[in-house]
């Protein structure tokens, strides 16, 4: 369920991602690009657009000093060039922070905010295709009942003549309802040129990148403009908006769920990470949470109040209601996992159950066996962790502990409520609990001598 990839034309394209800025509104300690969404970044997302629209290169402007905003473009887009912008003086400006990345060349240049993360690649490719026609920028625009705030672009005859910030617009220019996103593609042959000469002659004295409208409309070269939602080109600049990008988010991923073949009871309560990906057939109930790196074969069925994260699950699996499986979890086809059981860094194979109350870590349970109620892998001495190995078939009686390093064998059996500390071979039996003893009639006596004490104890008192 990740961005839809589109073909691209065959030209190359240079993104530039404006990611600069403080981001005081967010009131935090983490750069505000860095702020997930789905379980990615507001730049992951916007990174995700610019390569799914086939991005050949990518350039990020960013704050100067936030080391970890260099180290997500590392780790999301190796290739990617990172260029600081000392001070803040506009969003042309921001873009020339990364100009040697357009003197390199490219066909095409498309321009993409990184607090804009509900951006896809689909609008980017749509954004760029009037390039490809001969345009030489591509304004991405949306008509809104309540502009303020917003470029207006400003269209004469049919044609855009420019965008003009709310700060700079007449009463009349202030009127218009068609309003810039932000966004823009540039064609790569003129886009120094242009950026270059952008002035800061205007209300906020900044360097405005929508300028580049106006200096192409007075070359006589043509500009085009790519209608997009509003919601679409939302920035966010605070928890409220982030609130707001997640929420659109769940229901684009709920909505691609859906049609990918899975079925939501009520998929307004389910949550998914951007790149949960789930099979044919597969039945979600209510309130289940998937956190990330989390893949579900067809035909399995996740009950109520579950909560996934880094689990694999091959076909036919059940799990909850109320399982959590934690990373490294791996269901193999027909495995089942019921209420309150948590999973991690193991692996059940083919057709293993856990059923109720137990946690299984660090362990390998053979197909075919059976955990019973309660039972508990001791995987950590406080130091380190140590592996449980259980065989095909094995039987593990309700409340046993597991004190690993150990193994049970292939087809063994373990009593109910025993501490395993040695390894039980294939095959057989082990009870490792006190032995019960019956004293036959003791009851009346025992019950006879607890009343008189506490008589005793009332008449004193
Ligand atoms: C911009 C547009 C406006 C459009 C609006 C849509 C300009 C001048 N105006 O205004 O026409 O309607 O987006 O939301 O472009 N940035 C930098 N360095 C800078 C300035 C900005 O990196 O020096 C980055 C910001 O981090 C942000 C993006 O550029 O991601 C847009 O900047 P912002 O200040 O939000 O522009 P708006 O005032 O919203
Ligand atoms: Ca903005």
């Amino acid at each position: 369920m990740t961005d839809q990839t589109t073909t691209n034309s065959g030209r190359s394209l240079t993104a530039i991602v404006l990611a600069a800025g403080k981001g005081t509104r967010m009131r935090s300690d983490l750069p505000k690009v860095l702020h997930e969404v789905a379980g990615r970044t507001m730049l992951g997302h916007v990174l995700a657009a610019a390569q799914g629209a086939g991005a050949t290169r990518i350039a990020v402007v960013v704050e100067p000093g936030q080391a970890s905003v260099a180290r997500e473009i590392a780790a999301l887009a190796p290739g990617a060039a990172v260029y600081p912008q000392a001070e803040r003086l506009g969003t042309a400006h921001a873009v020339l922070a990364a100009r040697a990345a357009l003197a390199a060349g490219a066909d095409d240049v498309v321009i993409a905010f990184g607090d804009t993360p509900l951006i896809t690649a689909a609008t980017l490719t749509r954004l760029r295709a009037p390039l490809a026609q001969g345009c030489t920028v591509a304004v991405l625009a949306f008509e809104t009942p309540n502009p303020k705030g917003y470029g207006r672009v400003l269209v004469r005859d049919g044609r855009v003549t420019a965008i003009r910030e709310e700060k700079d617009a007449t009463e009349a220019e202030r009127a218009v309802t068609l309003c810039n996103a932000g966004l823009m593609a540039l064609s790569g042959r003129h886009a120094l040129d242009l950026l270059a000469r952008i002035g800061n002659a205007n209300a906020a004295g900044e360097y405005y990148l929508p300028d580049a409208v106006a200096l192409a409309v007075s070359d006589g070269l043509a500009v085009a403009v790519v209608d997009v939602a509003e919601a679409e080109a939302q920035g966010v600049n605070d928890r409220v908006q982030l609130s707001v990008a997640e929420a659109a988010i769940q229901g684009r991923l709920r909505h691609a769920a859906q049609v990918a073949g899975a079925t939501l009871i009520a998929p307004e309560t389910v949550f998914f990470s951007h790149d949960t990906v789930l099979g044919r057939d597969v039945v979600v109930e209510p309130h289940v949470v998937f956190g990330p790196r989390v893949r579900v074969g067809d035909g399995c069925v996740i009950h109520a109040f579950s909560h996934l994260e880094g689990a694999t699950l091959a076909d036919g699996v059940g799990i909850g209601p109320y399982a959590r499986l934690r990373p490294g979890a791996v269901l193999e086809t027909g495995a089942r996992v019921g209420n309150f059981v948590e999973i991690k860094n193991a692996r059940l194979e083919a057709g293993a159950k856990a059923n109720h109350l137990t946690y299984i870590g660090d362990a390998v349970v053979g197909a075919g066996a059976n955990i019973g109620a309660g039972t508990i892998t001791c995987n950590y001495d406080g130091v380190n962790k140590h592996r449980t190995t259980i065989g095909a078939g094995a039987f593990i009686g309700s409340n046993t502990a597991l004190v690993a390093p150990v193994g049970v064998g292939a087809g063994a059996i373990v009593g109910a409520g025993s501490v395993i500390t040695a390894d039980v071979p294939d095959g057989a039996i082990a009870v490792a609990r006190g032995r019960q003893r019956i004293l036959a009639g003791a009851a009346e006596g025992k019950r006879a001598k607890l009343q008189a004490e506490k008589a005793a104890r009332t008449k004193a008192s």
